[in-house]
């Protein structure tokens, strides 16, 4: 078993201000191999995320070496979790288009007191490697709780909620590098509320956002 989950909030650490409606949790046990095609594409799409900034931003020599370890790593959870589809005989399937993305993507990169493209886009992944993080973690949680059935899983969604803290803190100190950094510092407090806000209008359903 792997040891128990320990954590006062599932926040600890991250720049969200709302936790996940804990239906979701349940949802989300119930209906694991859904979760998982749809953490496949997640973890993909964060790879392609990564590079993209390298190929958006080719004057920010700084962003090279970072993105590209980020997408490696991303890449590697990609494999993972498609190794778990396949151990489950779950079939990859296509992606679905992700509206937590897209409605975050409109919030960070579309408004008027932005912090410029640069900023905005690091701003934009930092919260969805933040959201990640929290929803891993209730997982995790959640998975340890279910009578053990799944403590293989409790443990890789524990270990993958360690990553994605780390990613949403690289993304947030590279745009303290790149931005001033008590303006990046207001803009995720202003960002934080609209992503709560983005969340209480999605539907609860069996995918990771
Ligand atoms: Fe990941
Ligand atoms: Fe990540």
């Amino acid at each position: 078993m792997p040891e128990r989950f320990q954590m006062s909030s599932f926040l600890e650490g991250l720049p969200l201000v709302s936790e996940t409606d804990p239906q979701w949790g349940e949802v989300a046990c119930s209906q694991l191999d859904a979760v998982l095609r749809d953490h496949a594409w997640c973890e993909f799409k964060a790879a392609s995320a990564g590079l993209g900034m390298i190929s958006r931003f080719p004057d920010q020599s700084f962003l090279v070496r970072p993105m590209i370890a980020l997408a490696q790593e991303e890449m590697l959870h990609f494999r993972q979790v498609t190794d778990l589809l396949q151990e489950r005989g779950v079939e990859l399937g296509p992606p679905i288009a992700d509206r937590y993305v897209r409605g975050l993507r409109k919030i960070c990169c579309r408004s008027t007191n932005g912090l410029g493209v640069i900023g905005d886009h690091l701003i934009l992944n930092a919260f969805v490697e933040a959201r990640s993080c929290e929803r891993f973690r209730v997982l995790a949680d959640r998975l340890q709780d279910a009578g053990s059935k799944e403590p293989r899983l409790a443990e890789f969604y524990q270990r993958l909620a360690e990553a994605e803290a780390r990613h949403w803190e690289s993304f947030r100190d590279l745009a303290h590098q790149v931005c001033d950094p008590e303006k990046v510092n207001r803009r995720i407090e202003e960002v934080a509320q609209s992503e709560a806000k983005l969340l209480e209008q999605l539907p609860v359903e069996a995918r990771m956002h």
